[in-house]
């Protein structure tokens, strides 16, 4: 079957697979498909661990829109969480989300065993994420970088058109916005170790309200829900001051937070984007030029919660 590249299947199962074996002929079947006499094909990944929300639609969303064939891969990751707890009570999903995919428009899912993707147990041969990754969200959570860029080196290298493909292939990957330093972390994975591919980034979903969508809201109390709604406030009131060109007064901030007991605020910085390097010099006293990215967490209750902002675009 021809796969049309201007409209791809909606409402169409996608093909389930679990084996790195399956996952490779079914991308080369369907690139193979995909390419019309002489051209060749395109092909997106998205990584998940699942419990898919809208912020995850967005990303499958663009990755249908540009691509031919589209994986969405799904696999609870346990290398990157530090806390036991947190893994254990990962929401999993699988059901809803295949059919959440299936409307979205993926061609295929891969959801493997964890023995699939750690064949001989925890790896021997590790990604150290450095600096970048022992700094906001690596100080408080050890080893989650290293444990990320693990999976996703697999997960890139898993969802690569295999070398018996015979046409040329276009390779993307999606990751959002929201995991701004996990974002990052990827673009030097690929860069560092010449992955064929070009990261995109998909901007943050919100709630009407402005609360970052993610996988954990569901953990949150409709008061925690409400409260935690200070970080998008905050953000929003130094973007305003970016935007007028005034110093942007960071510590003003640490007031607000206090107003909500419910909200117990890590950090709340200023970088540059595309290095995550403080910009200290160039926010607190002084009116605010150039660009930079407000990068928060905060703790509610059991939840801790990540967000950004860019400023000055
Ligand atoms: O952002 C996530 O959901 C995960 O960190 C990722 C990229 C799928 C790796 O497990």
């Amino acid at each position: 079957m021809l796969v049309s590249k201007d409209a791809p299947e909606r409402n169409r199962q996608p093909l389930v697979v679990g084996t790195a074996a399956e996952l490779a002929a079914a991308i080369e079947e369907r690139l193979v498909a995909a390419a019309s006499s002489g051209s060749g094909a395109t092909l997106g990944l998205v990584p998940t661990m699942g419990a898919l929300h809208s912020g995850h639609e967005s990303l499958v969303a663009t990755a249908r829109e540009h691509n031919d064939v589209l994986v969405v891969s799904i696999f609870v990751n346990e290398l990157q969480f530090n806390d036991t707890a947190d893994f254990e009570r990962y929401p999993r999903t699988l059901d809803a989300d295949v059919e959440i995919l299936a409307r979205a428009g993926a061609d295929i899912v891969f959801a493997p065993p964890v023995h699939e993707i750690y064949p001989g147990g925890r790896p021997l041969v590790k990604l150290d994420s450095g600096e970048l990754g022992s700094k906001f969200e690596g100080a408080s959570r050890p080893g989650h970088f290293d444990g990320m860029l693990a999976v996703v080196a697999k997960l890139l290298h898993l969802a690569m058109a295999p070398a018996s493909c015979p046409v040329p292939v276009k390779y993307r990957a999606y990751f959002g916005q929201k995991d701004a330093q996990q974002l990052v972390l990827i673009n030097r994975l690929v860069k560092d170790l010449n992955y064929p591919v070009d990261v995109c980034s998909v901007p943050i979903v919100r709630t009407a309200d402005g609360l970052a969508l993610s996988s954990r809201n569901q953990f949150l109390t409709p008061e925690q829900a409400e409260a935690a709604l200070v970080i998008y406030r905050t953000m929003d009131m130094i973007k305003g001051r970016a935007e007028n060109h005034e110093p942007l007064f960071l510590d003003d901030v640490v007031e607000l937070f206090d107003r909500e007991p419910l909200v117990e605020l890590d950090y709340f910085e200023l970088v540059d984007p595309d290095t995550l390097v403080e910009l200290a010099f160039n926010c607190r006293d002084t009116p605010f030029t150039g660009e930079g990215l407000l990068l928060v967490a905060a703790q509610v209750g059991n939840v801790r919660l990540i967000d950004n902002m860019p400023l000055g675009y």
